[in-house]
């Protein structure tokens, strides 16, 4: 099922603390976002990616995109200054009637078989996010005291891609923009005018690279691949 992605890399990193963009710290002699990159270049499926740059990174990330030979590129679009803004300059940007994935650069151990179930779902419904069943029990607290215990049973942990027919992506983010609504993922901005969302299972390793302490996980899987 061929499809477009988008990829923000615009952030900053801040959590990861290294006082530049974690996308560039490297993984197996890789920049993690070239990981990401790979992924989508060398799935026949892919059609085009548009890498969304902070003006900070953007020499560096397009000097790497053409070291690494990643042809896909269609265009580094400027980032915002939150990521649904990098997302939507880049969402403005594709006239294509297509299906649109949105990555996060910062999770580069995606694998083509999540992308394809995910696509298929997406072309047949509209909107499909990657996810998988929490594991830890979930409690709302109010200071430090617990109000409740979550029934862990429909709680799923969100991950990306997030794929959408992009009139459908299209039009939520204009209405957020009307609305100056920021929701933390492009789905919850599709959910907001009624459109289902389907939950297509992922996998655990489809890990983002947030905090420090990611970084142990992400060599552990870059190991275990390798065997
Ligand atoms: N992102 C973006 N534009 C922003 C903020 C984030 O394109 N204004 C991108 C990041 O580069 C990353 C993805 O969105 O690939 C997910 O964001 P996150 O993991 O939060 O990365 P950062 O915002 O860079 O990290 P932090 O929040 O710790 O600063
Ligand atoms: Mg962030």
């Amino acid at each position: 099922m061929a499809y477009e992605v988008i990829i923000p890399a615009a952030g900053q990193g801040k959590r990861m603390g290294l006082g530049k963009n974690k996308l560039f710290l490297e993984l197996d002699h890789l920049p993690v976002f070239i990981h990401t990159l790979l992924v989508f270049e060398n799935d026949p499926n892919c059609n085009g990616i548009w890498l969304v740059v902070s003006s900070d990174d953007k020499k560096q990330m397009s000097e790497l995109v053409k070291k690494y030979a990643i042809m896909k590129v269609a265009a580094l679009i400027e980032g915002g200054s939150e990521r649904q803004h990098s997302v939507y300059h880049a969402v403005k940007e594709i006239s294509d009637d297509t299906i649109v994935l949105v990555h996060d650069a910062a999770r580069p151990f995606i694998q083509t078989d999540q992308i394809a179930r995910l696509t298929k779902v997406a072309e047949e419904s509209g909107a499909a996010v990657l996810a998988v069943p929490i594991k830890d029990t979930v409690k709302r607290v109010d200071g430090d005291l617990v109000v409740e215990t979550v029934e862990r049973s429909s709680l799923w942990a969100i991950q990306t891609p997030q794929a959408f027919r992009i009139s459908i992506l299209k039009e939520a983010h204009e209405k957020a923009v009307v609305d100056t609504y920021i929701g933390t993922d492009d789905a919850s901005l599709v959910e907001r005018f009624g459109q289902a969302v389907h939950i297509v299972e992922g996998n655990y390793d489809n890990i983002k690279l947030t905090t420090p302490e990611d970084l142990y996980f992400a060599e552990a899987i870059v190991a275990k691949r390798k065997i």
